[in-house]
């Protein structure tokens, strides 16, 4: 642990004994900014981690990959734990994300696929015949994704928070459908007008797949989870409305009646906000594109995940505490978690992942 990390943990004890509270009792969200902050609580500082904080980026995780594929490090839970651990060692972040993918549950229902450098499914689904291969897990939901939450959880700070995720089911349904990622899914949109029955029975499956799933991550250690809709984009809002909104809302409710904490990630789809901001998830995470602040004003009773641009952290350390100092002034340090509008870019200087984190950690000093 940094001292850094030691400092931030005393500073949080410090706040719950001044308000008479033990730590260590049942509320499991007191002393983890992170949860306290998806519910709305003051915090000592705002909650701040990175999406895609373990990657290429780290020169430890480019080590670790000269000796094996992301497959084999996403595949195997003690290698899994420590890459989780990798951006947790070096800057104090308040949370971690569980090293895995978003394609990590799919071969339990029959899914091949291989990254290249995204996924690639080795036959998509485009049929009935494709979707009646989709069968009911026969093992257990990504075992090592499972036993690498539990082992990351012993390793942890208490005052850092857990995540779990997973793909939404339109998300996903983009690299099954499509085959891969790519840039706007037209063999996706053209499934969604010409079987919009067989696009009902797949997002059906996946939502009850991915729920059973964040349940089973959060039994394992994980505080609270991120359904990552990076893809949300694509279609109107009246496709998204009638093909997509009641599979995505049955996820996140059966997962809200389970009792696990919701950030629900969109991405590129500022004509979906309010649609997604009608959904239940204590947090509501945009990419850049969208005013945060003003966000956080319309929908108060919503936190709000994000939302730097990822590429200005290539402009260097000045450039990104500029950028989060200007977040920082505009959204409300109440419910406010920081973090990206979208994953890390692998050639982020380090020096400007520490530029982040101290503007965030100096706001209150
Ligand atoms: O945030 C984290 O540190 C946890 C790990 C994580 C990965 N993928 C590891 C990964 C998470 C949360 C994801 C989510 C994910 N995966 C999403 C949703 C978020 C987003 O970025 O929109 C999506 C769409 C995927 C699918 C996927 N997997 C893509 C598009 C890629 C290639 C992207 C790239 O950056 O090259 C992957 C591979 C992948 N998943 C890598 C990592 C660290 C790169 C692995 C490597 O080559 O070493």
């Amino acid at each position: 642990m940094t001292s850094e990390q030691q400092g931030s943990q005393q500073g949080v004890r410090a706040l719950v004994d001044e308000k008479g509270s033990d730590p260590s009792s049942a509320d499991p969200i007191s002393g983890k900014p992170l949860l306290e902050a998806m519910a709305q609580r003051p915090t000592e500082r705002r909650p701040v981690w990175i999406m895609r904080q373990a990657g290429r980026y780290l020169p430890e995780y480019r080590q670790f990959r000269k000796d094996h594929s992301f497959k084999d490090l996403a595949g195997n839970a003690e290698l899994a734990t420590e890459v989780t651990l990798m951006p947790i060692r070096r800057f104090p972040l308040d949370a971690a994300i569980v090293f895995a993918d978003i394609m990590s549950p799919l071969p339990a229902i029959g899914v091949d696929f291989d990254f290249d450098p995204g996924p690639v499914v080795a036959e998509p689904i485009r049929t009935q015949a494709d979707l009646d291969r989709l069968h009911e897990p026969d093992t257990d939901v990504a075992p090592e994704v499972i036993t690498a939450l539990s082992l990351v959880r012993a390793e942890l700070p208490p005052s850092t928070a857990l995540l779990g995720f997973c793909g939404a089911p339109w998300t996903l349904a983009a690299y099954l459908v499509e085959g891969r990622g790519v840039k706007d899914f037209p063999t996706l949109r053209a499934f969604a007008a010409g079987e919009p029955e067989l696009l009902d029975q797949l997002l059906g499956k996946l939502s009850d797949l991915m729920a059973d799933y964040l349940i089973a991550q959060h039994a394992a250690g994980a505080d609270a989870v991120q359904i990552f809709d990076s893809w949300a984009g694509v279609l109107s809002l009246g496709d998204w409305q009638r093909l997509i909104e009641p599979h995505l809302k049955r996820l996140l409710e059966r997962v809200g009646e389970a009792g696990v904490p919701r950030i629900l990630f969109l991405q590129n789809a500022p004509h979906l906000v309010d649609a997604y901001a009608a959904l239940p998830a204590e947090a509501l995470a945009t990419d850049w594109r969208l005013d945060l602040g003003e966000l956080q004003r319309r929908y108060p009773d919503r936190a709000v995940q994000g939302n730097i641009d990822p590429a200005v952290l290539l402009a260097g350390p000045d450039a990104t505490r500029a950028a989060t100092a200007s977040l920082l002034e505009h959204v409300d340090a109440l419910g406010h978690v920081v973090n990206l509008g979208h994953g890390i870019l692998p050639t982020t200087p380090i020096a400007s992942v520490e530029a982040l984190i101290e503007t965030v950690q100096e706001e209150n000093r």
